[in-house]
């Protein structure tokens, strides 16, 4: 049996634990195996730039974060268009599959990733899925791993600045991973103890924001922390179309929305405020070891699908127990954060302003 493999997007925490999982377990039940990882995600398989892999690969890499095989974003919406030489990307990748004769391509990757590895299936190869990403996006899945690990980086960056936040009564912003979803900035929020999360599902009012910053003054409380996803919206913004929006972006004067975000607030409050990115620290480090479980569980299900040869899913965990879900439902659909989800209830229960109008 002839398997081939990659990682593809931004890496996370848990990709090496998942690959650990699937080639331990195909290692272990089939007879003839070889592992062929392709480098740098779909680009390897475009550019026939592979390894043949040996078991001795995936030992050791259980607590390793990153990606042996290396990563890189190759957008699925230039799939279809050649490469700067005219090269036809999806007629390489088929080229490299039959070349090779693989009986299956094991795909670790988010939402992007995940396009491709149907236009694959589309395109008649054995493919089977696993969910990659920080962001805890991906449609089809209770969670992702990687996301817990990023949940504990994220966590730990508010941790460290409720000290020094309270020793100077000022307000802080952790500005969090997460473009489109709020997930990670919702969990570390929650779990750091931020007083005010906003997150790209519930556009914010910086006049709630304000409020909430008021009433812990009023309180007594010397200090504030807000949990900031990167892809946090205000209501007027959230109202424009897609072009208007770029186009008000064009002469954006901040590096990113925790910037305007503190500008507003020192504008009426005069508050003293201080900006905390974490950026790609929330994809380092080694797997938590709730990521190494998950990990290892998606993985030993995938070589299960490879040895059933039921192709065309991804391995999902759903109440969690692990399930095969296909691909063709997943694709393209992102999983978000619904604004009156019990979560966001409990957390507001507790006081936790997400900048829209506060709870009767
Ligand atoms: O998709 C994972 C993610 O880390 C997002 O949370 C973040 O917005 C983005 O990738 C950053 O991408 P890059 O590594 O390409 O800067």
């Amino acid at each position: 049996m002839r398997v081939g493999m990659l990682t593809s997007g931004g890496d996370c925490q848990s990709l090496n634990a998942t690959m650990r999982g699937v080639a331990k377990a195909l290692y272990e039940n089939v007879e003839d195996i070889t592992i062929y990882g392709f480098l740098e995600g779909y680009k390897g398989m475009i550019y026939g730039e592979y390894r043949k892999m040996a078991s001795s690969d995936f030992s050791g890499i259980l607590t390793e974060g990153g990606t042996i095989l290396g990563s890189s974003r190759q957008p699925f919406k230039q799939m279809r268009d050649p490469d700067e030489n005219g090269l036809d990307k999806v007629a390489a990748m088929k080229h490299t599959y039959y070349q090779l004769r693989l009986d299956c391509l094991v795909v670790l990757g988010g939402n992007g990733s995940q396009k491709t590895a149907n236009l694959l299936r589309e395109e008649g190869l054995n493919v089977i899925a696993l969910p990659k990403t920080i962001d805890n996006d991906l449609w089809g899945t209770d969670m992702t791993f990687g996301f817990q690990s990023a949940v504990n980086i994220a966590t730990n960056a508010i941790d460290c600045i409720h000290t020094t936040a309270a020793s100077h009564g000022r307000v802080f912003i952790v500005e969090v991973m997460g473009h489109k979803v709020g997930w990670l900035t919702l969990h570390a929020g929650i779990a750091g103890g931020a007083d005010i999360i906003l997150i790209p599902e519930i556009p914010y009012n910086i006049d709630y924001v304000i409020d909430a910053i008021n009433k812990r003054k009023k309180a007594g409380k010397r200090f504030t922390i807000l949990a900031v996803a990167e892809g946090a919206i205000s209501e007027e913004d959230a109202k424009l179309s897609k072009k208007a929006f770029k186009e008000k972006r064009k002469d954006w004067q901040y590096p990113s929305v925790s910037y305007e975000i503190a500008h507003r607030i020192q504008e009426q409050t005069g508050d003293e405020i201080r900006i905390t990115v974490p950026g790609h620290m929330q994809r380092g480090g080694e797997p938590c070891p709730y990521d190494r479980v998950l990990s290892t569980r998606l993985g030993a299900e995938a070589a299960m699908m490879i040895i059933d040869g039921d192709f065309g899913n991804m391995a999902c965990v759903k109440n969690n127990e692990i399930v095969r879900v296909p691909l063709k439902d997943v694709a393209g659909k992102l999983k978000m954060i619904q604004p009156d989800s019990s979560i966001v209830k409990e957390a507001k229960l507790i006081g936790i302003c997400f900048g829209d109008a506060p709870m009767k």
